[in-house]
């Protein structure tokens, strides 16, 4: 598919209010998305792991206008207060949509937006934020285009996601999603996020994914910032063309079930992102001295029990620890006595792999 077959001809059919709900998860990269080109289009390849109490509920009300005006008109509630700071993100977002929703200025809407996790909790909430509303937003198309098919309806989410974060196009569904033109991979795109359908081993069903809220405040590093690092960086070349690799080794080891080799590749992708945040100008430091210890505690943990226990980072300080669901009750024994007392006020959550968005009736 191209951008050309998401912009819609004359729609059939009439819409003139309703509402629709959508839940929609986060995600936690494997081969990490660092570094883009114009229109939303990575760098690199990437693969995530869907994620399943960790999700953004977004109810989208819709009224047409008697005409059609120049402006989007929306208002927004987060958490059910109305919320400013969040606009101007929005905005961008319709803006950079409209020509794949030509209906949007004829439409009054309301978003009404909650999150499951803790507010300011560290987490990113656009992956889940910007997916529960490209959902919502196709819902109506999809009343105004009632012939629609599911394939372009998910594809189509998945495209206007990306528009809004990029990494918001891996939410849509589970449990691992490839985003970005990889050779091997059956039907990868730079436009939206596919299913991995390859063989996947036993070992990875139900993984979890336990984040420890090391720092909860205020990203350092705008994720616009921070992709940006990556344009005349150094090693921008060696790191994009590592990310092919990594999938390329990890698409064997999904089948193999190989846990101390996924170990190898994420670990590596985790700390190559902050390598490149350390040697790009400026340069930033990201993890908090919690974050390193817990890190160095993982290690000690792995070669004392000889579990899988491993982790990977997003742009901050907090820590994601990946491990097997049959190892599951040693491994959160462990992180309740040993590392809970480096996450803020104690605070950790306990996450698994999950099955993608869900429309509310
Ligand atoms: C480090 O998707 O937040 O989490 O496209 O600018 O919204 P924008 O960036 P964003 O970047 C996420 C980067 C990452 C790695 C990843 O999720 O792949």
């Amino acid at each position: 598919m191209t951008e050309k077959d998401f912009i819609p001809k004359a729609y059939p059919a009439a819409v003139e209010h309703g509402e629709v709900t959508w839940q929609s998860p986060s995600n936690i990269a494997l081969v990490k998305y660092w570094g883009k080109l114009d229109n939303q289009i990575p760098a690199n390849p990437s693969i995530s792991f869907t994620l399943d109490s960790c999700r953004t509920t977004t109810k989208l009300k819709f009224q047409k206008k008697q005409k059609s005006a120049a402006d989007f008109d929306f208002r927004l509630l987060f958490e059910g207060e109305e919320k400013d700071a969040f606009r101007p993100k929005i905005l961008k977002f319709m803006q950079r949509v409209e020509p794949y929703l030509p209906f949007l200025k004829d439409y009054e809407f309301t978003i009404e937006t909650s999150n499951s996790f803790p507010h300011s909790s560290g987490i990113a909430s656009s992956a889940s934020g910007m997916s529960a509303l490209a959902l919502c937003l196709m819902s109506l198309e999809r009343q105004l285009n009632p012939e629609m098919d599911e394939e372009y309806f998910t594809r189509k989410s998945s495209f206007l996601a990306r528009l809004g974060s990029g990494s918001a196009c891996r939410s849509i569904e589970g449990e691992l999603v490839v985003w970005g033109m990889h050779n091997n991979i059956y039907r990868s795109s730079d436009l939206y996020g596919v299913p991995f359908r390859d063989e996947v081993h036993d070992n990875f069903r139900n993984y979890r994914d336990t984040i420890l809220l090391v720092d909860k405040g205020e990203k350092q590093v705008s994720s616009t910032l921070g992709h940006d690092l990556m344009n005349d960086h150094p090693y921008a070349e060696t790191r994009f063309r590592q990310a092919h690799d990594n999938l390329d080794k990890l698409k064997k080891i999904f089948r193999s079930g190989d846990l101390s080799e996924f170990i190898k590749v994420v670990e590596s992708e985790a700390l190559t992102l902050h390598a490149m945040m350390m040697t790009s100008q400026p340069y930033f430091l990201l993890m908090k001295p919690n974050t390193l210890a817990i890190i160095n505690k993982v290690f000690r943990f792995r070669e004392e029990t000889g579990l899988h226990l491993c982790f990977t980072l997003d742009a901050g300080a907090n820590v994601h620890l990946l491990f097997p669901e049959k190892e599951a009750q040693e491994t959160l024994e462990f992180i309740e006595s040993e590392l809970k007392q480096y996450c803020q006020n104690g605070q950790y959550i306990n996450d698994r792999v999950g099955s993608g968005a869900k429309k509310l009736a």
